[in-house]
């Protein structure tokens, strides 16, 4: 018997960065949308413990330890209810690795939802939120769904209305971008400076209630972009290339190097996926749209 469980990726269409907390984290106001590239985490009896595996065109930097989120995950549920993770989960993974659409938090949402169906643990969302919640800030997102504002670290959600589809390309880069270190590049960035309290964008919201694509186009705002471009300066070609192709906007993913582009329509998004692909300024174009629903047993 095997549980599998699909969970998409997300953008930020609005990440407004507060000063760094006593913690080390970051207050965000944090506007999440899950668009439909999806990773897949099955979860099957695995008597000799604990153990993860991954496919996909990037599984090669997938880490395989207990490092890897879906295997805390695991632990995670395992431990408060007792028993031991003689789990295998394999991770077959689309989510570009360490790019900014939270496919490590995605698998670790998985992972969490399909050890529960795996063991039956009868635990409660609000419970399966918690876990999320203290295996990282983008968990509990993945786990949602749709759209919705983080606040705290980004970890407490308040769901979003969206009133129609986004469209969007994704332009993968070479490598990827350590989370920790672009918030450390903010750090820097924004030293002897005052760091303004994050606030959700109430004409962000707005467009976002509309399904407005050329309001939302005109908020969108990601306050790590600076840093992400200074860590890699190159991603700034790939941005105007996008912009030039005809996105209605463009922006660094999360914390990037994945970035983003807004389209007007599916079509609209093919023809600059196309553009953007010829460019040279990225390694693969993916072109999809969002809002979709959070990690689903399939
Ligand atoms: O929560 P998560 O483990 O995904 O965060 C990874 C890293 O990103 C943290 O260790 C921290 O350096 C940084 N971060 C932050 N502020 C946040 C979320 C993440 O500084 N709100």
């Amino acid at each position: 018997m095997s549980v599998t469980v699909r969970v998409p990726a997300k953008v930020n269409v609005q990440l407004a960065v507060g000063a760094a907390r006593p913690d080390g984290f970051h207050d965000l106001a944090n506007v999440f949308l899950a668009v439909g590239l999806y990773d897949e985490v099955t979860a099957t009896p695995s008597p000799g413990g604990l153990r993860v595996t991954c496919s996909g065109p990037d599984a090669d930097q997938v880490p395989l330890d207990r490092t890897n989120l879906a295997a805390r995950a695991a632990e995670a549920l395992a431990a408060r209810y007792g028993r031991t993770p003689d789990v295998h989960l394999h991770i077959a993974k689309d989510i570009p690795v360490a790019g900014g659409m939270a496919g490590g938090s995605a698998d670790g949402a998985a992972a969490l939802l399909a050890c529960d169906a795996l063991w039956q643990t009868g635990a409660s969302r609000p419970e399966l939120l918690e876990i999320c919640a203290e295996l990282g800030s983008d968990v509990p997102f993945s786990m949602v769904g749709g759209a919705a504002l983080g606040t705290g670290r980004g970890e407490m959600l308040t769901e979003l209305e969206v009133g129609g589809t986004f469209h969007w390309v994704f332009a993968l880069a070479d490598g990827g971008l350590s989370t920790p270190a672009v918030f450390r590049e903010f750090d820097r960035l924004t030293e002897g400076t005052d760091v303004s309290e994050p606030v959700a964008s109430p004409e962000l919201l707005t467009a976002l209630a509309k399904g407005d694509a050329h309001a939302l186009a005109a908020t969108l705002v990601n306050d790590l972009q600076p840093a992400a471009l200074s860590l890699r300066p190159s991603l700034a070609d790939t941005l105007a290339a996008g912009t030039a192709a005809g996105a209605l906007a463009a922006l660094v993913s999360g914390s990037g190097p994945t970035t983003a582009f807004l389209c007007e329509s599916a079509a609209a998004a093919e023809k600059v996926a196309k553009t953007l692909s010829a460019s040279g300024t990225c390694r693969s174009v993916r072109v999809t749209a969002g809002p979709v629903p959070g990690a689903t047993i399939v």
